[in-house]
């Protein structure tokens, strides 16, 4: 496997892949690998001749009261993982290489920022689209894979992909959990023992949502508190939002009709964590 540290020659070994005929698919990550970043590179070396990940903690996304200094890394073991999975190069960029002195272009999106995440995170959307158009244009894939953990990232990149017609396969890949529900994060490192059961409130919550419109009920503020009252139940929980929302828009939906988001981040202890389902 290939390891690159400079933009020009990943970009030069992409190039020179596409002229021998290879497709390339791109995984791009923060590292701390765990299964659910595993099950994106699989799709990966699935639909293409060569996988390229990428691991790059992205200070632009990270708030100035955020976790970008605690923010967990294992490099070593995270390349032996990327190599585990038959990806045939690794991009590792330093800060300098990708924000050197002097930079000053940035992507930002009209309205799909102004929901969710976006409303207490108010410069991620930015960091994150600016950071994926970058890699974008330096790896040059053919797919790009994401998780659907992080729903409305997945949403922002495919209208980038469009808007700025990268020419990408945005693939969404399926959020994978442990095997008690908790969604796999690198910020579940941050849960001490006795969190756990509070940070399985998150995919419980999903679960009785989907439970709730089963049974018939359509009305997202019913759903909404009583799963607030739910989830305050448990010690160490703090509800950033509680969403029912139009998956393409992420408008929030009053009565529902067709198919919607029910999304939410709860903070547990020091780990902000992020959980969906489709209903
Ligand atoms: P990171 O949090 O490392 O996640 C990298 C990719 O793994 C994202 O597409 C995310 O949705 C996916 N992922 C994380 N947990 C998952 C799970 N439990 N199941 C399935 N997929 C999961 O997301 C980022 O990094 C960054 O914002 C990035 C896109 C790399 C830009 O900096």
């Amino acid at each position: 496997m290939k390891i690159f540290k400079t933009s020009s020659d990943m970009r030069a070994w992409s190039d020179s892949m596409h002229k021998a005929g290879e497709t390339i698919s791109f995984v791009p990550t923060m590292g701390y690998l765990h299964e659910g970043h595993l099950s994106l590179m699989e799709q990966g070396t699935n639909i293409s001749s060569a996988l390229v990940v990428s691991i790059f903690v992205n200070p632009t996304q990270f708030g100035e009261n955020e976790d970008l200094d605690a923010y967990p890394t294992n490099i070593e073991r995270d390349l032996n993982l990327i190599k585990s999975k038959g990806a045939k190069a690794a991009f590792l960029p330093d800060r300098k290489e990708i924000y050197p002195e002097n930079y000053q272009t940035y992507v930002t999106l009209e309205q799909l920022p102004n929901h969710l995440c976006g409303l207490s995170r108010p410069v991620h959307f930015r960091g994150v689209a600016t950071i994926v158009s970058k890699l974008f244009n330096i790896v040059r894939p053919d797919a790009a894979i994401f998780g659907t953990k992080d729903f409305q990232q997945l949403q922002v990149i495919r209208q980038l992909n469009r808007d700025l017609n990268f020419g990408i396969n945005i693939i969404g890949a399926p959020i994978v959990r442990e095997s008690d529900g908790l969604a796999m994060s690198s910020r579940n490192a941050y849960l001490k023992p006795d969190q756990r059961d509070s940070a399985l409130s998150l995919s419980k919550a999903c679960s009785k949502v989907k439970e709730m419109v089963k049974a018939g009920e359509k009305n997202a503020s019913r759903i909404k508190s009583h799963v607030k009252e739910f989830i305050e139940s448990f010690p160490d929980t703090q509800i950033d939002y509680l969403s029912i929302c139009n998956p393409d828009t992420l408008n929030e939906v009053e009565e529902i009709d067709r198919e919607v988001l029910f999304a939410l981040a709860v903070q547990v202890g020091r780990a902000r964590l992020i959980d969906n389902i489709l209903v």
